[in-house]
């Protein structure tokens, strides 16, 4: 495991030139200032994904896919950020300059890299022993030729064969010089209760089990026995390298056929992977028999949010397992579901049927899970109202754990629909239910911080860079919200342009004594926040916003004095070259005259061109390439915002941009973001208000102080209308 230093990071990101790194991928056409060519992440035949020179940036106007060069290793690659830093580093020439690890990392990381290399020293015998033992070839591969599996997917899938001795595996360990240590880590051998050593897996074939990245972290070991008393499959047990609930047997086989089909099908086992697979149908991983965990939802959700569950079409099966598809519907995804016919698993129907007709029989059979868990139900409760009632609670419960607003409404029409119920109605139950969850939830958030306060650390807002599971879920910025934030459009606002802009100058502060003092974008919305006592709501932009102005803290006046050393060599460059040939062509001293003003008209020019320019992406180019990914991905999807406001020409037909008119639209957002919070917060007040006069005893002495802050927030509403009038903001000149 390799730590790459901070040096050696900024390195490879100044280094990673965008058109560059796209063009590996890409066939690249210039198309105005920037180029263009088909979108690597989605079939299309017209061009769509446009990169920037400039901007170090792609990004596709069809499905949205993009960033900077790391984001764009990432998804195409599907790495995630260290090595996609690799990748880049490798491209470039950069030696990757390794961090000093602190020893309980260095334990870490030997002990992981042991496992690792054990396993994969374990897989390489595994496969040996099935192609090239008497005993392999005659049980093993013979057992594989009769389910039908050809030699590429036993390549593809690395399939092994565990020898029936019981310790031939340990013994073969011990004399390559392996460690007891690990062999006991990895659950590849087992010490019984008189000190020997036995091999877990015997007499079995093997389905490794690979990480995302292609990495052997467990195994699954079939008996080809039939007898009852044997367990059917052995498993690895959980290791440093193998958490088995973040894990999807199939993942990394079937990653860029989920990604290109932005779709994901979830079967049940080892075998049902590998015949779609042989079927041609790859977009398939496996749950491994049990439900679904949080972990390997985030996983799929990676690299699509469409997922198509296969059920065998088993009735008692299907009650049971229909509750762990509402987590699936909780992460956001869209989910389908499909019934083989009797009897078949999609291992057998993808053995019996070619490559289109099973993508036939899924494009004709899928159903969306919602409505297809509405009629299994709903089935039979006909004749018994009770039934009736509890299959309601249960649908209206499914459409509440949905985050997606206008999804849940589709969803109540539909099922108010096949309910038969008034929709109105349905809507009021759903609310309720999402009222309670919500009301649960923040309970337990509070549970958890009170716990935490009464222990050392002080009040700690929870920093999303680091949930216990490091995979980046790709689509966070559209996460589910457990609670809707109405203030998230305005504070959206503000962080693009802390963002886009934080490091231009803005304008001049008048302070109380007079002074002006010089302020870029991001100072002053902290400035006007802090004055205020305005946080961001959303954990996920305050985290980014404060990254922004940590970025400026400690990086801006270094880099930016590097830029102008820089511009400083440019520009006498510029001017020596000038000079050189207006002595070798001017005529006479006129001419020498206004080919030097002309001269210095460019060079200021230039100047205030590229200052602008590296003020104007300074923040972006960071923070498109963050480390927390979910400081990475709200940054690129801020800076690709399209600009919203009309483009206004002024008398001189010279479009005014958005960098023009900063100084009216940064104070304006939060001028916004203000009025909002003051609306909002009268609305509660007038909320309790109603409340206390709907109450059998009327109190009055409880509303009073209520009817107060109410005339209290109006009048701050009024002032605050006028606030952008008497701004002492001064323009710069
Ligand atoms: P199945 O029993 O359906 O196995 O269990 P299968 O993969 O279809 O195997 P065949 O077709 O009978 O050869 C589904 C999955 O549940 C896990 C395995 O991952 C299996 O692939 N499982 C099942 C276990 O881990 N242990 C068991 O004892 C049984
Ligand atoms: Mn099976």
């Amino acid at each position: 495991m390799v730590r790459i230093d901070e040096a050696t990071k900024q390195k490879i990101i100044d280094a990673a030139d965008i058109v560059d790194v796209v063009s590996d991928y890409v066939r690249l056409k210039r198309r105005g200032s920037g180029y263009i060519g088909l979108c690597p992440f989605h079939n299309e035949r017209t061009p769509s994904f446009s990169v920037s020179k400039s901007k170090g940036m792609c990004k596709c106007f069809s499905c949205g896919k993009g960033g900077g060069p790391v984001s764009f290793i990432m998804e195409i690659e599907q790495v995630n950020f260290p090595d996609a830093l690799k990748i880049l580093a490798k491209k470039y020439g950069i030696e990757i300059e390794e961090r000093e690890l602190t020893p309980e990392e260095k334990k870490a990381a030997s002990e992981r890299e042991s496992i690792l290399a054990l396993n994969e020293y374990a897989l390489q015998q595994f496969e040996r022993n099935l192609t090239k033992t008497q005993e392999g070839v005659n049980i093993g591969l013979a057992y594989f030729r009769e389910r039908g599996i050809n030699d590429a997917m036993i390549k593809r899938f690395r399939l092994g064969y565990a020898l029936e001795d019981r310790d031939s595996f340990y013994k073969k360990a011990i004399s390559a010089g392996y460690n007891p240590e690990f062999l006991e880590k990895t659950g590849l051998c087992i010490k019984n209760e008189r000190d020997e050593w036995r091999d877990r897996f015997r007499e079995r074939v093997i389905f490794p089990i690979f990480s995302l990245s292609g990495k052997v972290i467990a195994f699954g070991g079939r008996t080809l026995r039939t007898d009852k008393s044997l367990a059917k499959y052995v498993n690895s047990p959980e290791s440093s390298v193998y958490k088995k609930n973040r894990e999807l047997y199939g993942i990394y086989q079937a990653k860029v056929a989920i990604s290109k089909k932005d779709k994901c099908i979830l079967v049940e086992g080892y075998m049902d992977v590998i015949s779609m697979h042989q079927a041609g149908i790859e977009n398939v991983v496996a749950s491994s028999g049990t439900s679904l965990t949080t972990g390997q939802i985030n996983l799929i959700h990676r690299f699509t949010e469409n997922i198509t569950v296969i059920y065998d079409s088993d009735p008692a099966g299907i009650k049971a397992s229909l509750r762990g598809i509402d987590m699936l519907l909780a992460d956001g995804m869209k989910v389908k579901v499909l019934l083989l016919p009797e009897g078949e698993d999609p291992d057998s129907f993808s053995q019996s049927h070619s490559a289109s007709e099973v993508e036939q029989y899924i494009a004709e059979n899928e159903s969306d899970f919602v409505q297809f868990k509405t009629r299994v139900l709903l089935d039979g409760t006909e004749t018994d109202p009770i039934a009736r009632s509890r299959a309601i609670t249960d649908i209206v419960n499914t459409i509440a754990v949905i985050p997606d607003m206008i999804l849940r409404t589709i969803y109540i029409g539909e099922c108010a629909r096949t309910l038969g119920i008034n929709e109105t109605q349905l809507t009021l139950q759903v609310n309720k239910q999402m009222a309670q969850r919500i009301e649960k939830d923040s309970k337990e958030k509070e549970r958890e911080k009170r716990l935490r306060n009464t222990g050392l650390k002080s009040e700690e807002t929870a920093d999303p860079s680091t949930e216990p599971d490091n995979t980046p879920s790709s689509r966070t910025t559209s996460a589910p919200q457990t609670q809707e934030n109405p203030l998230e459009p305005y504070e959206k606002e503000i962080l693009r342009y802390a963002i886009k802009y934080g490091a231009m100058p803005l304008g001049n502060l008048l302070d109380d004594d007079g002074n002006l003092s010089p302020m870029n974008v991001i100072d002053y919305i902290r400035h006007e926040m802090a004055n205020d006592a305005i946080e961001f709501i959303s954990p996920h932009y305050r985290l980014t916003f404060q990254t922004a102005v940590e970025t400026i803290n400690d990086n801006w006046t270094t880099d930016f004095d590097a830029f102008n050393e820089g511009l400083r060599k440019k520009l006498s460059r510029i001017r020596q070259e000038g000079e050189n040939d207006i002595r070798v062509t001017a005529k006479d001293m006129a001419e020498i005259k206004r080919k030097e003003t002309e001269l210095n008209q460019k060079i200021e020019e230039t100047s205030k061109n590229l200052t602008a320019e590296f003020s104007e992406m300074y923040l972006a180019k960071i923070l498109t390439s963050a480390d927390a990914d979910i400081v990475r991905q709200i940054a690129t999807d801020l800076v690709n915002t399209k600009y919203t406001l009309s483009k206004i020409h002024t008398k001189y037909s010279k479009v005014e941009t958005e960098r023009d008119r900063l100084a009216d639209l940064v104070p304006m957002a939060i001028f916004n973001l203000k009025g909002a919070i003051i609306r909002q917060r009268i609305l509660s007040i007038q909320k309790q208000i109603r409340d206390l006069y709907a109450s059998p005893q009327l109190d009055i002495d409880a509303i009073k102080p209520l009817l107060t802050e109410q005339k209290e927030l109006e009048d701050m509403k009024k002032e605050l209308a006028r606030y952008l009038g008497e701004r002492t903001i001064v323009p710069r000149t």
